[in-house]
């Protein structure tokens, strides 16, 4: 439990801190380090410029995806409650962040789950003050693609302790089962398994991190088209062998975020 509260106090204040919870006795590896991870997302590459055109970036310092071109699914523990809210900024369009061509807009409401204590319930709504143009990510409403192999892509880091990327960076993990997830011990032993949904190589490696809470973890259905099952939520360290990524059961709560984006005029 408190390693879990330390992971979302750090991501919710955003990148500033994300150093500092990081420097965990015998976990960060040094930058540049031959014998740590791989680097990118963890263990990713970079996108391509409208591979993942429903990707955004919040300026706490989060992911999140188009549910609308007016409204962001991210997660709860990226926002700090519910109500009028003008102070994120959201930048779509783009994989570079300072591409000119960045489309911009700023929050005017965010709705955070109805509920959220600081375990599971974890995704969060932010109503935007204008459309952005980009195609939008269907969210799953079913557990029938909650397995196989996920897509995964953020602006965080790219290694445990490693800084925010002005890329995007996009990897690939495998479902693991909630099962094989509560035995990685620690914070896992309490994984809501309604609620939560684990992803990760068993020797670690390839993992999302500090930064791209709040994105979205999807893959294809059998139409072909993008599908979200997940939201970055958390894990133990980024990419530590069996130490999966948790992520947010979209599915579980489909019904719930469409009643919420309706309240929200979406
Ligand atoms: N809570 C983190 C954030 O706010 C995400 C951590 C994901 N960690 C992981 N090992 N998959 O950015």
């Amino acid at each position: 439990m408190s390693i879990l509260r330390t992971v979302k106090r750090g991501a919710a204040v955003g990148a500033v801190t994300l150093a500092a919870f990081s420097l965990t006795p015998g976990t960060a590896f040094a930058q540049g380090d031959p014998s740590g991870p791989s680097t990118k997302i963890v263990g990713g590459t970079p996108a391509e410029q409208g591979e993942f055109p429903f990707m955004v970036r919040l300026s706490m310092g989060c992911g999140g995806a188009l549910y609308a071109q007016d409204i962001v699914l991210t997660a709860a523990h990226c926002v700090d409650g519910s109500g009028p809210n003008t102070d994120i900024q959201v930048t779509g369009g783009v994989v570079d962040l300072d591409d000119p061509a960045a489309q911009k807009a700023t929050s005017t409401e965010v709705l955070q789950a109805p509920g959220y204590d600081g375990t599971g319930k974890d995704w969060a709504l932010i109503k935007l003050d204008k459309p952005i143009d980009q195609p939008t990510l269907k969210i799953a409403e079913t557990n029938a693609y909650d397995n196989g192999e996920f897509d995964i892509a953020g602006w965080g880091a790219d290694q445990e302790g490693g800084s925010q990327q002005q890329q995007l960076l996009k990897a690939k993990v495998p479902f693991i089962d909630d099962a094989t997830c509560k035995a990685a011990g620690g914070s896992y032993g309490n994984l809501v398994e309604d609620e939560e949904l684990c992803a990760g190589l068993e020797p670690g490696g390839v993992d999302t991190c500090q930064g791209d809470s709040g994105g979205p973890m999807f893959r294809k259905d059998d139409a072909g088209e993008w599908l979200q099952v997940g939201i970055v939520s958390w894990g133990e360290g980024c990419a530590r062998p069996g130490k999966p990524g948790v992520y947010t059961e979209v599915s579980h709560f489909a019904a719930d975020i469409k009643t919420a984006a309706g309240q929200l005029g979406g």
